[in-house]
């Protein structure tokens, strides 16, 4: 698929002409990956963030937010409570962090949610930019996955929504992408859609930069205002024309699934925000993962990277039973204690 072609689908209009984008790329994932869908669940360790980008709510310098850590045991309680519900993985995911004790504390909670989950538990990490040295620590502590989105691959972009400084480097950024990728990580990236100063060109470049990296997994989602953060204040100047704002991210999901059939897509908690099914929508558009919230219900309302997050006053059985209803609803199917890993991956050799 060329350039053009790429553009081409995202450009669609048109009721029926998106649920035939969408069902193409459906049954392109069913064909490739098969009927079922796959689960991660989410716990979120942490919102202490040494990084202070332009568009998150739990950005350093935002001093209105009550700051927490989960503990060990409180981590552990979660990541039992998924095995225990046939979740095949999950994600730990945080702020970014750069001190010893939390890098220890990492590769410890790898070790031993491997160990009480008999080696069943696939982990995914999900807590930014490391050394490679960190990476590799936490690979050989048994983390076989993990994302770091691009949030944009437009150079341009990335540093209007990044303070310019060395802790927010785009070099960087991309490099410890291919880090990730040499260690040997399934390893996710993505991007924010909808940004302030961002095009249909761009979001095209986006994709292309995903398929350029040979990159295992994306998780994309729609872009949301916290107005805490400076770039809440800037003014939404991004109208890509659609009826919906959530047929961008849905047009994206098809767009990549169709460029890239064999890797994993996640449909993000992000379209929840746009459409109370934007999951359930995003599988129907391509994706096949799906990461619902395995958090303690104390601290979910203080990882608000952006506002109006679904199911903060929810517990993780709550979580849990709302989506399988919402899955069943829409006859999504689930490979329970599958690792669901990416074909992409799998058949890279
Ligand atoms: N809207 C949508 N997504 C956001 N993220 C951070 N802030 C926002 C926001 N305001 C996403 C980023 C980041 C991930 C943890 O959350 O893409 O990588
Ligand atoms: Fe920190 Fe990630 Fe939010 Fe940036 S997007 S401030 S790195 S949590």
């Amino acid at each position: 698929m060329h350039k053009n072609d790429l553009k081409d689908i995202l450009l669609t209009k048109g009721e029926s002409e998106l649920q035939s984008l969408y069902k193409r790329a459906y049954d392109l994932k069913c064909k490739n990956l098969g009927i079922k869908l796959h689960l991660r669940g989410l716990i979120e360790l942490s919102n202490i963030c040494v990084k202070n980008c332009y568009y998150c709510g739990i950005r350093h310098d935002n001093r209105s937010l009550a700051r927490y850590e989960l503990t060990y045991d409180q981590v552990l309680e979660s990541a039992l409570f998924a095995h225990k519900s046939n979740y095949g993985s999950v994600v730990l995911q945080g702020g970014e962090r750069t001190d010893d004790r939390f890098r220890l504390k990492v590769a410890k909670l790898v070790k031993k949610i491997k160990e009480i989950s008999n080696g069943e538990l696939g982990i995914t990490l999900s807590l930014g930019e490391q050394p490679a040295d960190v990476y590799r620590e936490w690979y050989n502590s048994g983390a076989h996955r993990y994302l770091l989105r691009i949030e944009s691959s437009s150079q341009e972009i990335y540093y209007r929504i990044h303070p310019q400084d060395s802790n927010h480097s785009f070099e960087k950024r991309v490099e410890a992408i291919d880090n990730l990728m040499k260690i040997g990580y399934q390893t996710g990236t993505g991007v924010m859609i909808g940004l302030p100063y961002q095009t249909v060109d761009n979001l095209v470049d986006d994709l292309l930069f995903f398929k350029s990296k040979n990159i295992h997994m994306v998780g994309m989602g729609p872009y949301l205002v916290h107005s805490k953060t400076p770039l809440g204040n800037v003014k939404l100047d991004t109208d890509f024309g659609d009826a919906r704002k959530i047929d961008m991210p849905l047009k994206m999901i098809s767009a990549l699934r169709l460029l890239m059939p064999n890797i994993n897509i996640a449909a993000t908690t992000a379209l929840q925000v746009l459409d109370p099914y934007g999951r359930e929508l995003g599988i129907k558009a391509g994706a096949n993962i799906i990461m619902p919230n395995m958090t303690i219900p104390t601290v979910r309302s203080k990882y608000t990277i952006y506002e109006n997050k679904p199911g903060v006053n929810d517990d993780a059985e709550i979580t849990k039973s709302k989506l399988e209803r919402n899955l069943n609803d829409m006859g999504l199917e689930i490979g329970w204690k599958e690792w669901g890993d990416s074909l992409a991956f799998k058949t890279k050799e």
